[in-house]
Protein backbone atom coordinates (compact mmCIF):
# COMPACT_ATOMS: atom_id res chain seq x y z
CA UNK A 1 0.00 0.00 0.00
CA UNK A 2 1.36 3.23 -0.60
CA UNK A 3 -0.02 6.43 1.35
CA UNK A 4 -1.37 9.82 -0.40
CA UNK A 5 1.74 11.73 -1.09
CA UNK A 6 -0.58 14.87 -0.32
CA UNK A 7 -1.33 15.81 3.51
CA UNK A 8 -5.04 16.23 4.34
CA UNK A 9 -4.11 20.36 4.70
CA UNK A 10 -1.43 20.34 1.63
CA UNK A 11 -4.28 21.94 -0.65
CA UNK A 12 -6.94 24.26 -0.20
CA UNK A 13 -9.09 25.09 -3.17
CA UNK A 14 -11.49 27.57 -1.10
CA UNK A 15 -14.33 24.80 -1.67
CA UNK A 16 -16.79 26.07 1.11
CA UNK A 17 -16.92 23.97 4.11
CA UNK A 18 -20.23 23.77 3.96
CA UNK A 19 -20.13 22.30 0.98
CA UNK A 20 -18.92 19.60 1.98
CA UNK A 21 -21.71 17.10 1.68
CA UNK A 22 -19.74 13.89 1.63
CA UNK A 23 -19.37 14.07 5.66
CA UNK A 24 -22.34 12.39 6.17
CA UNK A 25 -21.67 9.81 3.72
CA UNK A 26 -18.55 8.47 5.35
CA UNK A 27 -19.48 5.30 7.06
CA UNK A 28 -22.70 2.89 6.71
CA UNK A 29 -23.59 4.38 9.89
CA UNK A 30 -23.74 8.14 8.89
CA UNK A 31 -25.40 6.98 5.44
CA UNK A 32 -28.51 5.15 7.42
CA UNK A 33 -28.90 7.89 9.84
CA UNK A 34 -29.59 9.95 7.18
CA UNK A 35 -31.63 8.03 5.01
CA UNK A 36 -34.99 9.82 3.87
CA UNK A 37 -36.70 6.69 2.95
CA UNK A 38 -37.15 3.25 4.23
CA UNK A 39 -37.88 0.36 2.46
CA UNK A 40 -39.55 -2.43 3.84
CA UNK A 41 -41.42 -6.06 3.53
CA UNK A 42 -44.50 -3.89 5.25
CA UNK A 43 -44.42 -1.46 1.88
CA UNK A 44 -45.22 -4.49 -0.12
CA UNK A 45 -48.73 -6.54 -2.30
CA UNK A 46 -47.66 -9.67 -3.41
CA UNK A 47 -49.94 -10.26 -6.06
CA UNK A 48 -50.64 -14.05 -7.60
CA UNK A 49 -52.77 -15.83 -9.94
CA UNK A 50 -54.62 -18.57 -9.16
CA UNK A 51 -55.29 -21.17 -11.49
CA UNK A 52 -58.60 -23.88 -11.13
CA UNK A 53 -57.23 -27.19 -10.88
CA UNK A 54 -55.28 -29.20 -8.09
CA UNK A 55 -51.43 -29.51 -7.27
CA UNK A 56 -50.69 -26.74 -9.99
CA UNK A 57 -47.82 -24.28 -9.99
CA UNK A 58 -47.11 -23.66 -13.33
CA UNK A 59 -44.42 -21.53 -14.11
CA UNK A 60 -44.98 -18.04 -16.17
CA UNK A 61 -42.41 -18.40 -19.08
CA UNK A 62 -42.40 -14.31 -19.37
CA UNK A 63 -42.19 -13.48 -15.57
CA UNK A 64 -39.79 -15.58 -14.26
CA UNK A 65 -39.76 -16.57 -10.67
CA UNK A 66 -43.27 -16.26 -11.01
CA UNK A 67 -46.54 -19.21 -11.19
CA UNK A 68 -50.35 -20.25 -11.73
CA UNK A 69 -51.42 -21.96 -8.27
CA UNK A 70 -54.05 -23.64 -7.61
CA UNK A 71 -56.17 -23.02 -4.26
CA UNK A 72 -54.44 -25.84 -2.58
CA UNK A 73 -51.21 -24.19 -3.16
CA UNK A 74 -51.94 -20.58 -1.20
CA UNK A 75 -51.90 -21.70 2.21
CA UNK A 76 -48.56 -22.43 1.93
CA UNK A 77 -47.76 -19.20 -0.49
CA UNK A 78 -49.62 -17.27 2.69
CA UNK A 79 -47.34 -18.94 5.50
CA UNK A 80 -44.45 -17.67 3.43
CA UNK A 81 -45.77 -14.63 3.19
CA UNK A 82 -46.16 -14.46 6.66
CA UNK A 83 -42.44 -15.34 7.23
CA UNK A 84 -41.12 -12.41 5.08
CA UNK A 85 -43.47 -10.00 6.91
CA UNK A 86 -45.44 -8.76 3.88
CA UNK A 87 -49.07 -7.61 5.15
CA UNK A 88 -50.95 -8.30 1.77
CA UNK A 89 -52.13 -10.68 -1.19
CA UNK A 90 -53.51 -9.50 -4.32
CA UNK A 91 -55.81 -12.09 -6.36
CA UNK A 92 -56.11 -12.31 -10.17
CA UNK A 93 -58.37 -15.56 -11.31
CA UNK A 94 -57.33 -17.88 -14.08
CA UNK A 95 -61.20 -19.91 -14.47
CA UNK A 96 -62.14 -23.08 -15.99
CA UNK A 97 -63.82 -21.46 -18.45
CA UNK A 98 -64.75 -17.99 -20.37
CA UNK A 99 -67.68 -16.95 -21.61
CA UNK A 100 -68.81 -13.44 -23.25
CA UNK A 101 -69.89 -11.74 -19.65
CA UNK A 102 -66.99 -13.30 -17.42
CA UNK A 103 -69.53 -15.80 -15.62
CA UNK A 104 -66.33 -17.00 -13.83
CA UNK A 105 -65.60 -13.68 -12.33
CA UNK A 106 -68.43 -13.41 -10.10
CA UNK A 107 -70.37 -17.02 -9.46
CA UNK A 108 -69.62 -17.88 -5.66
CA UNK A 109 -67.40 -20.92 -6.15
CA UNK A 110 -65.36 -18.87 -8.67
CA UNK A 111 -61.62 -19.66 -8.70
CA UNK A 112 -60.54 -16.18 -6.92
CA UNK A 113 -63.87 -16.75 -4.02
CA UNK A 114 -62.23 -20.24 -3.29
CA UNK A 115 -58.80 -18.90 -2.77
CA UNK A 116 -59.99 -15.78 -0.73
CA UNK A 117 -61.54 -18.66 1.37
CA UNK A 118 -58.70 -20.93 1.52
CA UNK A 119 -57.02 -17.67 2.45
CA UNK A 120 -58.72 -16.84 5.32
CA UNK A 121 -58.88 -20.18 6.65
CA UNK A 122 -54.67 -20.75 6.30
CA UNK A 123 -53.92 -17.44 7.36
CA UNK A 124 -56.88 -14.52 8.56
CA UNK A 125 -54.61 -12.19 9.81
CA UNK A 126 -53.24 -11.73 5.55
CA UNK A 127 -54.92 -9.46 4.22
CA UNK A 128 -56.69 -10.59 0.75
CA UNK A 129 -56.89 -8.08 -2.15
CA UNK A 130 -58.77 -8.84 -4.77
CA UNK A 131 -58.69 -7.58 -8.53
CA UNK A 132 -61.70 -7.08 -9.75
CA UNK A 133 -62.13 -6.97 -13.91
CA UNK A 134 -63.75 -9.07 -16.22
CA UNK A 135 -60.77 -9.44 -18.41
CA UNK A 136 -59.75 -12.48 -17.42
CA UNK A 137 -62.90 -14.40 -17.71
CA UNK A 138 -64.85 -13.15 -20.83
CA UNK A 139 -63.72 -15.08 -24.24
CA UNK A 140 -63.45 -11.92 -25.90
CA UNK A 141 -60.59 -10.88 -23.14
CA UNK A 142 -62.05 -7.20 -22.89
CA UNK A 143 -62.72 -5.93 -18.91
CA UNK A 144 -66.29 -5.13 -20.03
CA UNK A 145 -69.50 -7.06 -21.69
CA UNK A 146 -69.71 -5.70 -25.46
CA UNK A 147 -72.97 -4.82 -27.68
CA UNK A 148 -73.66 -6.22 -31.28
CA UNK A 149 -70.55 -3.90 -32.81
CA UNK A 150 -67.66 -5.63 -30.26
CA UNK A 151 -68.45 -2.06 -28.02
CA UNK A 152 -68.31 -1.98 -24.41
CA UNK A 153 -71.24 -1.33 -22.59
CA UNK A 154 -69.93 1.06 -19.66
CA UNK A 155 -73.29 0.83 -17.04
CA UNK A 156 -73.97 -3.14 -17.77
CA UNK A 157 -70.34 -3.65 -17.45
CA UNK A 158 -70.51 -1.73 -14.03
CA UNK A 159 -73.74 -3.88 -13.18
CA UNK A 160 -71.07 -6.98 -13.64
CA UNK A 161 -68.16 -5.75 -11.55
CA UNK A 162 -70.08 -4.74 -8.57
CA UNK A 163 -71.39 -8.31 -8.42
CA UNK A 164 -68.39 -9.65 -8.60
CA UNK A 165 -67.05 -7.02 -5.93
CA UNK A 166 -69.93 -8.52 -3.71
CA UNK A 167 -69.10 -11.91 -4.17
CA UNK A 168 -65.57 -11.45 -3.26
CA UNK A 169 -66.50 -9.63 -0.15
CA UNK A 170 -69.02 -12.77 0.50
CA UNK A 171 -65.71 -15.04 0.09
CA UNK A 172 -64.51 -12.87 2.48
CA UNK A 173 -62.04 -10.38 0.97
CA UNK A 174 -60.63 -7.45 2.76
CA UNK A 175 -59.81 -5.06 0.53
CA UNK A 176 -61.73 -4.54 -3.21
CA UNK A 177 -59.57 -3.22 -6.51
CA UNK A 178 -61.30 -2.44 -9.20
CA UNK A 179 -58.93 -2.22 -12.34
CA UNK A 180 -61.78 -2.30 -15.30
CA UNK A 181 -61.47 1.55 -15.95
CA UNK A 182 -65.34 1.26 -16.50
CA UNK A 183 -66.59 5.23 -15.72
CA UNK A 184 -68.47 5.00 -12.06
CA UNK A 185 -67.92 1.55 -10.66
CA UNK A 186 -66.37 2.73 -7.91
CA UNK A 187 -69.11 4.86 -6.48
CA UNK A 188 -71.87 1.69 -7.57
CA UNK A 189 -69.50 -0.87 -6.21
CA UNK A 190 -69.47 0.94 -2.85
CA UNK A 191 -73.44 1.12 -2.49
CA UNK A 192 -73.52 -2.27 -3.44
CA UNK A 193 -70.83 -3.70 -0.57
CA UNK A 194 -72.92 -0.95 1.78
CA UNK A 195 -76.18 -1.97 1.01
CA UNK A 196 -75.41 -6.02 1.51
CA UNK A 197 -73.89 -5.44 5.15
CA UNK A 198 -70.27 -4.86 3.76
CA UNK A 199 -69.27 -1.47 4.27
CA UNK A 200 -66.49 -1.99 7.07
CA UNK A 201 -64.60 -4.07 3.32
CA UNK A 202 -62.02 -1.57 1.88
CA UNK A 203 -61.45 0.08 -1.99
CA UNK A 204 -58.65 0.25 -3.32
CA UNK A 205 -59.17 1.84 -7.00
CA UNK A 206 -56.85 1.56 -9.98
CA UNK A 207 -57.88 5.07 -10.02
CA UNK A 208 -54.99 6.16 -12.86
CA UNK A 209 -54.72 2.83 -15.02
CA UNK A 210 -53.05 3.91 -18.28
CA UNK A 211 -53.44 1.79 -21.47
CA UNK A 212 -49.47 0.87 -21.28
CA UNK A 213 -47.31 -1.99 -23.63
CA UNK A 214 -46.10 -2.85 -20.16
CA UNK A 215 -49.30 -5.09 -19.28
CA UNK A 216 -47.57 -7.54 -22.04
CA UNK A 217 -46.18 -10.78 -19.69
CA UNK A 218 -49.91 -9.97 -17.41
CA UNK A 219 -51.91 -11.00 -20.50
CA UNK A 220 -49.58 -14.14 -20.98
CA UNK A 221 -50.12 -15.26 -17.32
CA UNK A 222 -53.56 -14.55 -17.13
CA UNK A 223 -54.47 -15.33 -20.46
CA UNK A 224 -56.39 -12.26 -20.72
CA UNK A 225 -55.19 -10.52 -23.77
CA UNK A 226 -58.01 -8.98 -26.00
CA UNK A 227 -58.84 -10.67 -28.42
CA UNK A 228 -59.73 -8.09 -30.82
CA UNK A 229 -59.10 -4.14 -30.72
CA UNK A 230 -57.31 -3.08 -27.50
CA UNK A 231 -58.40 -1.37 -24.47
CA UNK A 232 -57.61 2.13 -25.13
CA UNK A 233 -61.13 2.98 -25.13
CA UNK A 234 -60.83 2.58 -21.10
CA UNK A 235 -57.78 2.69 -19.82
CA UNK A 236 -56.39 6.25 -19.81
CA UNK A 237 -54.29 7.58 -22.73
CA UNK A 238 -50.22 7.38 -21.52
CA UNK A 239 -49.45 11.25 -21.98
CA UNK A 240 -52.33 13.03 -20.04
CA UNK A 241 -51.09 13.66 -16.02
CA UNK A 242 -53.85 16.30 -15.69
CA UNK A 243 -56.52 13.23 -16.69
CA UNK A 244 -54.87 11.17 -13.55
CA UNK A 245 -55.53 13.63 -11.25
CA UNK A 246 -59.25 13.87 -12.28
CA UNK A 247 -59.71 10.61 -11.88
CA UNK A 248 -57.95 9.69 -8.56
CA UNK A 249 -60.77 13.09 -7.43
CA UNK A 250 -63.32 11.60 -8.81
CA UNK A 251 -62.81 7.64 -7.51
CA UNK A 252 -61.80 9.33 -4.06
CA UNK A 253 -65.36 11.42 -4.14
CA UNK A 254 -67.39 8.23 -5.03
CA UNK A 255 -65.89 6.12 -2.37
CA UNK A 256 -62.28 5.10 -2.55
CA UNK A 257 -60.29 4.37 0.66
CA UNK A 258 -56.99 3.79 -1.22
CA UNK A 259 -55.72 5.21 -4.84
CA UNK A 260 -53.41 3.74 -7.33
CA UNK A 261 -51.27 5.07 -10.07
CA UNK A 262 -50.26 2.23 -12.69
CA UNK A 263 -48.08 1.41 -14.16
CA UNK A 264 -44.98 2.45 -11.97
CA UNK A 265 -42.11 3.63 -13.45
CA UNK A 266 -42.64 5.22 -16.15
CA UNK A 267 -45.32 7.46 -14.12
CA UNK A 268 -43.20 8.45 -11.47
CA UNK A 269 -43.98 11.90 -11.85
CA UNK A 270 -48.02 10.91 -11.22
CA UNK A 271 -47.05 9.10 -8.26
CA UNK A 272 -45.17 12.21 -6.86
CA UNK A 273 -48.28 14.10 -7.73
CA UNK A 274 -50.75 12.55 -6.22
CA UNK A 275 -49.21 12.09 -3.07
CA UNK A 276 -48.69 15.68 -2.98
CA UNK A 277 -52.27 16.65 -3.84
CA UNK A 278 -54.33 13.89 -2.30
CA UNK A 279 -53.99 12.63 1.68
CA UNK A 280 -55.16 8.81 0.76
CA UNK A 281 -53.16 5.66 0.99
CA UNK A 282 -51.36 5.87 -2.07
CA UNK A 283 -50.45 2.63 -3.67
CA UNK A 284 -48.19 1.84 -7.16
CA UNK A 285 -48.31 -1.03 -9.24
CA UNK A 286 -44.93 -2.25 -10.62
CA UNK A 287 -46.33 -4.10 -13.30
CA UNK A 288 -45.49 -7.05 -15.32
CA UNK A 289 -43.02 -6.08 -17.85
CA UNK A 290 -41.24 -3.66 -15.49
CA UNK A 291 -41.07 -7.01 -13.52
CA UNK A 292 -39.68 -9.23 -16.62
CA UNK A 293 -37.28 -6.38 -17.95
CA UNK A 294 -35.17 -6.52 -14.90
CA UNK A 295 -35.32 -10.13 -14.19
CA UNK A 296 -34.09 -10.69 -18.12
CA UNK A 297 -31.41 -8.13 -17.76
CA UNK A 298 -30.58 -9.96 -14.80
CA UNK A 299 -30.47 -13.25 -15.82
CA UNK A 300 -28.06 -11.92 -18.76
CA UNK A 301 -25.39 -11.22 -16.02
CA UNK A 302 -26.26 -7.50 -17.13
CA UNK A 303 -27.22 -6.20 -13.56
CA UNK A 304 -27.10 -7.20 -10.40
CA UNK A 305 -30.94 -8.12 -9.27
CA UNK A 306 -30.76 -7.26 -5.87
CA UNK A 307 -29.13 -3.82 -6.08
CA UNK A 308 -31.44 -3.04 -9.47
CA UNK A 309 -34.82 -4.61 -7.29
CA UNK A 310 -34.64 -2.75 -4.16
CA UNK A 311 -33.02 0.88 -5.69
CA UNK A 312 -36.46 0.53 -7.64
CA UNK A 313 -38.50 -0.08 -5.38
CA UNK A 314 -36.70 2.57 -3.06
CA UNK A 315 -37.37 4.77 -6.25
CA UNK A 316 -41.27 4.30 -6.04
CA UNK A 317 -41.20 5.06 -2.46
CA UNK A 318 -39.21 8.22 -2.79
CA UNK A 319 -41.95 9.16 -5.67
CA UNK A 320 -44.63 8.77 -2.76
CA UNK A 321 -46.31 5.44 -2.81
CA UNK A 322 -47.03 4.46 0.62
CA UNK A 323 -47.45 0.33 -1.14
CA UNK A 324 -46.24 -0.91 -3.97
CA UNK A 325 -47.68 -3.99 -5.86
CA UNK A 326 -44.91 -6.02 -6.80
CA UNK A 327 -43.69 -9.72 -8.13
CA UNK A 328 -40.40 -8.92 -6.83
CA UNK A 329 -41.80 -8.91 -3.56
CA UNK A 330 -40.57 -12.26 -1.57
CA UNK A 331 -37.23 -11.81 -2.94
CA UNK A 332 -37.41 -7.95 -1.96
CA UNK A 333 -38.44 -8.89 1.47
CA UNK A 334 -35.54 -11.44 1.69
CA UNK A 335 -32.58 -9.12 1.04
CA UNK A 336 -34.21 -7.04 3.26
CA UNK A 337 -34.35 -9.19 5.99
CA UNK A 338 -30.65 -10.21 5.15
CA UNK A 339 -29.61 -6.79 4.61
CA UNK A 340 -31.73 -6.23 8.55
CA UNK A 341 -29.43 -9.13 9.92
C1 LIG B 1 -56.89 -6.53 -15.32
C2 LIG B 1 -55.50 -6.20 -14.91
C3 LIG B 1 -54.34 -6.07 -15.70
C4 LIG B 1 -53.29 -5.83 -14.82
C5 LIG B 1 -53.82 -5.77 -13.54
N1 LIG B 1 -55.19 -5.99 -13.62
C6 LIG B 1 -54.16 -6.23 -17.16
C7 LIG B 1 -54.71 -5.25 -18.08
O1 LIG B 1 -55.33 -4.26 -17.70
O2 LIG B 1 -54.56 -5.49 -19.28
C8 LIG B 1 -51.85 -5.68 -15.20
C9 LIG B 1 -50.85 -6.06 -14.13
C10 LIG B 1 -49.48 -6.27 -14.63
O3 LIG B 1 -49.12 -6.05 -15.79
O4 LIG B 1 -48.66 -6.69 -13.79
N2 LIG B 1 -57.52 -5.58 -16.10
Amino acid sequence: MTSMPLSRTEINLGIPSAHRMRRLRRSAGLRRMVRETQLSPSDFIYPVFVTSGRGIREPIPSMPGQARLSVDQLAQEAAELRSLDIPAILLFGLPESKDAIGTGAWIADGVVQQAVHALKQAEPELVVVTDVCLCEYTDHGHCGVLDDDGAIINDASVELLAQTSLSQAEAGADVIAPSDMMDGRVGVIRQTLDAAGFSDRALLSYAAKFASAFYGPFRDAADSAPQFGDRRGYQMDPPNGREAMRAIARDLDEGADMIMVKPALAYLDLVREARDRFDAPLAAYNVSGEYAMLKAAAANGWIDEERVVLETLTGIRRAGADTILTYHAKDAARWLARQAG
